[in-house]
């Protein structure tokens, strides 16, 4: 098998924000990122259409070169990941992995809370797939999880609307809904990768005790540890620091709504995923 990048994929753009912290504490490694643009977004789609979805773009990440692919989606790794680790790699190639970003956020999470009570912001895929909660009670039984939907957020990000005064209304209703549920939460995890673009928002509306995590840091964090315990996958990832990208919509599309997550020049592919 040949080394290659490291695949990361996304629904859409929310993923460049778990890519940009990655990058930073592995910045040797080499990246391909994929969003389906022209598809999302996910969070409302069925477990079937979202599995289907999700399995053609680790498919295409393979094809490219990549042995591991990161579902950089809450979405992606709530309602595909298990599946695909489980039933399609075997068949594919038992070499390959996938990972998703809901269990390396968790894993941190036993340190982070007092009140052992702790909220979930989400989409309405990952909330009712009940991933979080199910993934907390197997590492912390003690922790309490509460979890809102918030099905309009992602959709105000990707069109630009993040800053707009409009989006405070909803932000502070779901956050607003959240804490009325369980009023001990001291910890919100913000369990969607577009969601760290409405942070300032959501800090302002979340009362100052609380914290409010986002999962990139986490992630890499918990890559970087990964690849130490598995040289033989890190023997496969190659190292020049380099970072591709490619989407399902047009170019130009892409390069101009990506600025609102990365902060830097992209070069960037569209492909079609069957
Ligand atoms: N980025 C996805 C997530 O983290 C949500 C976007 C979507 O609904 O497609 O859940």
């Amino acid at each position: 098998m040949q080394p290659g990048p490291i695949g990361i994929f996304d629904s859409g753009y929310g993923g460049l924000t778990i890519l940009s912290q990655i990058r930073e504490q592995m910045p040797e490694y080499d990246f391909l990122y994929l969003g389906d643009n022209a598809r999302t977004p996910y969070g409302t789609r069925s477990f079937e259409v979202v599995y289907e979805f999700t399995s053609q773009a680790v498919k295409a990440l393979f094809d490219m070169g990549c042995s591991l692919v990161i579902l950089a989606c809450n979405t992606a790794s709530a309602k595909a990941l298990r599946t695909i680790q489980q039933i399609d790699l075997p068949k594919i190639d038992p070499r390959k992995r996938v990972l998703g970003i809901i269990r390396p956020t968790v894993e941190y999470l036993g340190d982070i809370t007092q009140s052992r009570h702790v909220g979930i912001l989400a989409t309405s895929g990952t909330i009712k797939s009940q991933s979080y909660p199910l993934e907390i009670k197997k590492l912390f039984p003690d922790i309490t999880v509460s979890g809102e939907a918030c099905p309009i957020w992602v959709p105000l990000v990707e069109s630009g609307e993040a800053q707009s005064e409009g989006t405070d209304y909803f932000v502070r209703r779901h956050i607003d809904n959240l804490l009325a549920k369980d009023e001990e939460i001291d910890t919100i995890i913000l369990g969607c990768t577009h969601y760290p673009i409405l942070y300032d928002k959501i800090r302002q509306y979340t009362p100052s005790h609380i914290k409010v995590i986002t999962q990139g840091e986490y992630v890499g964090r918990s890559l970087v540890h990964y690849m130490q315990r598995h040289p033989e996958m890190d023997a496969l990832c190659t190292k020049q620091g380099t970072c591709r990208f490619l989407t399902t919509e047009s170019v130009d599309i892409f390069r101009s709504y990506a600025s609102i997550f990365f902060d830097s020049s992209i070069e960037v592919q569209s492909i079609a995923l069957k």
